[in-house]
């Protein structure tokens, strides 16, 4: 097999050449190319210094996360960067694209460091739950220093070259079409320099200060995640004195720990996850997509408005329909507040609001989507206005247009059947607040064409989302699963339960919420039948008295002006009532019941969705339930939870209870395998 390393003669310098579509990972044979021309380099008396850069679209991206728990073939990472750190000849890292985990690291064991300015430099290993293990954190604070190493390491959002050249982790910023030559001249420049710069041989100021700020600062961030504390550990074992070997050791055991525990298996899982996501099984990657030029969108409401946002965010237009102009003039107003916090949060410069807001065309006549290539309904979730809406689209949209409903539960090909071309209609589920949450839920109707489906997938990368196809069945993935979760909820409040404890149980879980927050954040009263005198549920009962959640100060908690709950002695009546008038048995609930009913019945109604082919896969199941719902990404999900648990536990949990549990998931348990 050739080798995707090769190296080129530049008269005194060696440029050694990485050619490993489609990230330049740093898989075994990386390694070792890399390794033999260091060492071509050193042994060839006429080179006097070296260039490492990468072909095509960037830099190294890191170690290659295929390989990880696999036995790993030599050089390993770590040696290898120390290879290069101890070569006698300048070696220059030439850096474009993003130089990622083991790349970064790469380039930290070079004597030199030059980059485009588009570069991008960072070392993301805790978002796979990891630290940089080939000496990243002991070399970065000594370059650094420690307040940057403790934010590249422990959050793991790469920098930008300008600021990596003021951190010292850059020596030039060189031409964006020039850097082979540009770093062959500065290779040149630099060749005679001794002794080395060699980032093992600095010493780094302890900041035994920035380090408790720095935690402190992020404690709610970090919460329930081990990998950013390791991280931290690391940079701290690299400030106090302790020699680089001992620090090398440090790291090594820490990411080791890391590399064998469930969190890093979890977040690997949803790296790969994620990119599975966008691929749709029976639909060729080169499908042809239709053009996206202009979008519409139908309701001017918090979500329609949210929506709206992604694709001027995008730089795509918007048309905004309304029926009042009311209505249209508050929902404008909030894109443009939305926006304007944005640019004093210094997230968006004023030039960038002004051009959104310019893309931004609102209005009150429903003629002006003719000419949108795709239009949103973001409308009152009931069957009849969404087919009244649906008609009249048909009636003026141009042809070949893609009409999308944002609805969250109701059946697309209901919806496709009240035009003359079901195969441009498809749902487009976003998430509130819909300009914040990543995820979208792209459902696939019976009719919807392969390059409708194929261009909404696109899109939504466009827009920054994490896309998942569903199938049409009520709440598509995502609320269908939520669905048992709030039934068990809700009876085991009759069983014994406070709103208290099984709120606590799932955010000691790592939910942001538990289920009765969540119902109080969104509002008691969504779907509620607006009818007092018909009290048939607890909920009911707390609709009819008002209590709708966060927005009335009571809901299924008391609320002060700042919105800080406490447990309210009115809700705790209405249980006991409840209790009383259903005849329950009422019990001392265990946490562990309360994980069984509530997060055990998601796993199963996931398997059921799987078994009906309404998800393509178990992992885009989870994707769904991290990016739409903040179900703990160090737990991977609720599928590669389950695995975790072991099925055999789950499938107990749930008979105990008496669920009938889906023969799949039964399967599985049985025969050691995985849901897939
Ligand atoms: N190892 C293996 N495969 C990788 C990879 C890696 N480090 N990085 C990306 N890939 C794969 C992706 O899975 C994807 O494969 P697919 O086409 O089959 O789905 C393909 O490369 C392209 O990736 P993206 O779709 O993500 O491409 P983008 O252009 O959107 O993004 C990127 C490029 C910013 C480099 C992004 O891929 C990324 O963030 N990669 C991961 C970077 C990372 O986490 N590096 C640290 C690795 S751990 C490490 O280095 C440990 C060390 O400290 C010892």
């Amino acid at each position: 097999m050739t080798s995707p390393i090769r190296t080129e003669r530049h008269d005194d310098i060696l440029v050694i050449v990485s050619d490993n579509p489609p990230v330049n990972a740093l898989g075994a044979a990386v390694r070792q190319g890399l390794e033999a021309a260091i060492r071509e380099g050193t042994a060839d008396e006429s080179v006097t210094a070296m260039v490492i850069r990468c072909d095509g679209r960037t830099f190294f991206a890191g170690a290659d996360i295929t390989e990880f728990g696999k036995p790993m073939q030599e050089p390993g990472l770590p040696t290898l960067v120390d290879i290069i750190e101890a070569s006698d000849k300048p070696v220059v890292a030439a850096i474009h694209g993003t130089a990622l985990g083991g790349g970064c690291e790469v380039t930290l064991g070079c004597h030199y460091r030059v980059a485009v300015p588009s570069a991008k430099i960072g070392t993301p290993e805790v978002k796979l739950g990891l630290l940089p293990g080939a000496g990243g954190t002991q070399r970065l604070p000594r370059i650094a220093g420690v307040k940057l190493a403790l934010e590249m390491t422990a959050k793991g959002d790469p920098i930008p070259a300008k600021l990596a050249a003021q951190a010292g982790l850059i020596d030039r910023i060189v031409g964006e079409d020039s850097l082979a030559a540009d770093a062959i001249a500065f290779a040149r420049e630099i060749a005679s320099v001794r002794p080395l710069p060699r980032a093992s041989e600095k010493t780094v100021q302890a900041d035994p200060d920035a380090i408790a700020a720095f935690k402190k600062d992020n404690a709610r961030r970090f919460r329930g995640f081990e990998a950013p504390l390791a991280n931290i550990a690391c940079i701290e074992k690299a400030s106090d004195g302790s020699s680089f070997a001992d620090g090398l050791a440090f790291e090594r055991q820490e990411f080791m720990r890391l590399m064998m525990g469930v969190q890093s298996a979890a977040q690997r899982h949803i790296f790969f996850a994620d990119r599975q996501a966008a691929k749709i099984d029976d639909v060729p990657a080169d499908t042809p997509l239709r053009p996206i030029r202009r979008v519409g969108v139908i309701g001017a409401g918090t979500m329609g408005g949210g929506i709206a946002m992604n694709f001027l965010s995008a730089g795509i237009p918007v048309t905004i329909v309304e029926m009042q102009q009311e209505a249209l003039d508050r929902g404008t107003s909030v894109v443009r507040k939305n926006y304007e916090a944005s640019a004093a949060k210094g997230r968006l410069k004023p030039e960038q609001v002004t051009a959104a807001m310019d893309a931004l065309t609102p209005t009150l006549n429903f003629d002006d989507l003719a000419d949108c290539d795709l239009i949103i309904e973001a409308v009152y979730e009931t069957m009849e206005v969404k087919k009244d809406i649906f008609t009249r689209l048909d009636a003026i949209c141009k042809a070949g247009a893609i009409l999308a409903s944002n609805t969250s539960y109701l059946n697309i090909d209901e919806i496709a059947a009240c035009t003359q071309r079901p195969e441009d209609v498809v749902g487009m589920h976003f998430f509130s607040p819909a300009n914040v949450m990543k995820l979208l839920e792209v459902v696939r109707g019976d009719k919807t064409a392969d390059d409708v489906l194929a261009t909404v997938m696109a899109l939504a990368k466009t827009i920054r989302k994490v896309a998942v196809v569903a199938g049409v069945t009520h709440g598509f993935i995502g609320n269908r699963m939520l669905m048992p979760r709030q039934v068990e909820a809700m009876k085991l409040l009759l069983e014994g339960a406070t709103p208290e404890q099984i709120d606590r149980v799932h955010v000691a879980f790592g939910m942001p919420m538990g289920p009765f927050q969540m119902s109080d954040l969104a509002g008691v009263d969504i779907g509620w039948h607006r009818d007092p005198t018909r009290i048939e549920s607890i909920r009911d009962a707390l609709a009819a008295e008002g209590r709708w959640g966060q927005k009335k100060q009571a809901g299924f908690y008391d609320y002060d002006e700042k919105r800080n709950p406490t447990p309210s002695p009115r809700v705790a009546e209405i249980i006991e009532d409840f209790r009383k008038s259903s005849g329950a048995t009422v019990r001392e609930i265990s946490d562990d019941e309360i994980i069984e009913r509530t997060l055990y019945t998601m796993v199963n109604e996931g398997a059921l969705i799987l078994e009906e082919g309404k998800a393509q896969r178990a992992s885009d199941i989870d994707v769904v339930w991290i990016y739409g719902y903040g179900w703990p990404v160090y737990r991977g999900g609720p599928m590669f939870w389950a695995q975790t648990e072991g099925l055999p536990k789950v499938v107990a949990g749930l008979e105990k209870h008496g669920f009938p549990v889906a023969a799949s998931l039964k399967d599985a348990a049985a025969s050691g395998g995985k849901i897939k």
